[in-house]
């Protein structure tokens, strides 16, 4: 078995520690359910997760996912873009979000030109910071290597450089470097 892990991997290897059962989670890019499922498995019974995805496609395959793992009754999938995440998430836990999950580019297997768009990523992830609970974390998996995403890549580093100085940044490169290779920004509220 190969000993690196992938970027997605590195995400949940790196949350896992910090969020447990009854934590009100986001998946801000529910794609194909899988960083949904996790943070399911995370935070249930007690928890909650909210879950974006502008693709009815992509917020049904999660649907799926999570109602086969048993975990419906944790999760509310919102098909909607993620930079609208403050209109949905309750009052009561605002402020109180334990972790905020971002997985850009497109969805695998379906039209590689829908895709995340700087401009709303970055309206976004400053609602992100917004809502985070005391020691929250924020992971942002980037692909610079398909169209646009280089730009929104290196959009998100500008603004992890002038992000609140509330909250540590770091910057995971992938197992295999290459200019095109993805990148994982983590923002932890200190
Ligand atoms: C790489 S996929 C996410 C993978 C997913 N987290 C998983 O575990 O399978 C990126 C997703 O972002 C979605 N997306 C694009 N723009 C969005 C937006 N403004 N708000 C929410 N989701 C968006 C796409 O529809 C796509 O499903």
């Amino acid at each position: 078995m190969s000993d690196f892990l992938s970027l997605p991997q590195q995400a949940h290897k790196l949350l896992s520690p910090l969020i447990y059962n009854g934590d009100c989670v986001i998946d801000a890019t529910c794609g194909n359910g899988y960083d949904c499922l996790f943070l399911a498995r995370q935070v249930a019974p007690l928890g909650w997760v909210y879950g974006f995805d502008i693709q009815e496609s992509a917020i049904i395959a999660t649907q799926q996912r999570i109602e086969q793992a048993g975990l419906g009754a944790n999760t509310q999938l919102i098909h909607a873009g993620h930079q609208f995440m403050r209109d949905h998430i309750a009052t009561k836990n605002k402020g109180h979000i334990k972790a905020i999950m971002f997985n850009l580019g497109y969805l695998p297997g379906s039209d590689k030109k829908i895709i995340t768009r700087s401009d709303t990523t970055l309206v976004a992830l400053n609602s992100a910071v917004s809502l985070l609970a005391p020691s929250g974390i924020i992971t942002i998996l980037a692909y610079p290597g398909h169209e646009g995403g280089e730009q929104e890549t290196i959009r998100i580093k500008n603004w992890c450089q002038q992000v609140d100085s509330t909250l540590d940044v770091k910057i995971i490169d992938s197992p295999q470097p290459k200019s095109t290779a993805p990148l994982l920004f983590v923002l932890q509220k200190n």
